[in-house]
């Protein structure tokens, strides 16, 4: 499973991008305006970290202008993948948008149907948000489950990006799921390096090692 980080603070990608496992970046507008930068300085920023797909938002109402916006985005850098939310007018951008070869993420999946349109309108990936699908008492994994089945069933390309990941457990769920991808915050990366008996381990190793 390919390991995006979900964020648009570039100091801390650049301390992930030091680990070497990083496939790639994704940001969406709440993240770009905690950093009160230009969404277009910030992704041309995060190309220069990371080599992998860096999805940046479009946030018009209707399809000319989403796709007005994306064009200007993906001049940025060749690694730029245009994240549209899924509605009627971001399915109409997709479709028109995957025919000129440009990249999409339809943002804002809850349900597989939503992740089936889009694969048919040609997306390069959706992003299922399990976490929110947590907050209000359902059961997200089962959302990328779901989804996994029908690509599988169908052959579907579009990759599975699993977002909106809480913990290091919603990680390894949704590798089980057959995720494609997961887009994981700094800090949910940083919990997953831990366990308290390597700790320990490592601490009596060091001990013992100067005896
Ligand atoms: C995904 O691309 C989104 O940026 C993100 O995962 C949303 O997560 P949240 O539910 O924590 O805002």
């Amino acid at each position: 499973m390919k390991i995006f980080v979900d964020t648009a603070n570039v100091n801390d990608i650049r301390r992930m991008a030091e680990y070497g496992i990083l496939d790639g970046a994704t940001t969406n507008p709440s993240l770009i305006a905690k950093e009160g930068k230009k969404l277009s300085d910030v992704i041309e920023e995060i190309c220069g970290i990371v080599d992998g797909p860096i999805s940046a938002e479009v946030m018009s109402e209707y399809h000319q202008g989403m796709i007005e916006e994306a064009k200007e985005l993906a001049k940025i850098h060749k690694n730029v993948v245009i994240k549209i939310p899924m509605c009627e007018e971001g399915i109409k951008a997709v479709s028109r948008l995957s025919k000129e070869g440009i990249k999409t993420n339809v943002t804002l999946i809850f349900s597989a149907n939503q992740a089936l349109i889009a694969a048919k309108a040609g997306a390069t990936y959706v992003s299922p948000f399990l976490g929110r699908v947590d907050d209000i008492g359902y059961d997200g994994i089962s959302l990328i489950y779901d989804i996994r089945e029908i690509y599988d069933n169908f052959n579907i390309t579009t990759e599975i990006i699993s977002a909106s990941i809480r913990h290091p457990m919603h990680v390894q769920e949704v590798a089980k799921a057959g995720s494609d991808i997961a887009t994981i915050p700094p800090a949910v990366i940083e919990k997953m390096f831990k366990h308290p008996l390597t700790d320990l381990g490592i601490e009596k190793f060091m001990q013992d090692a100067k005896k």
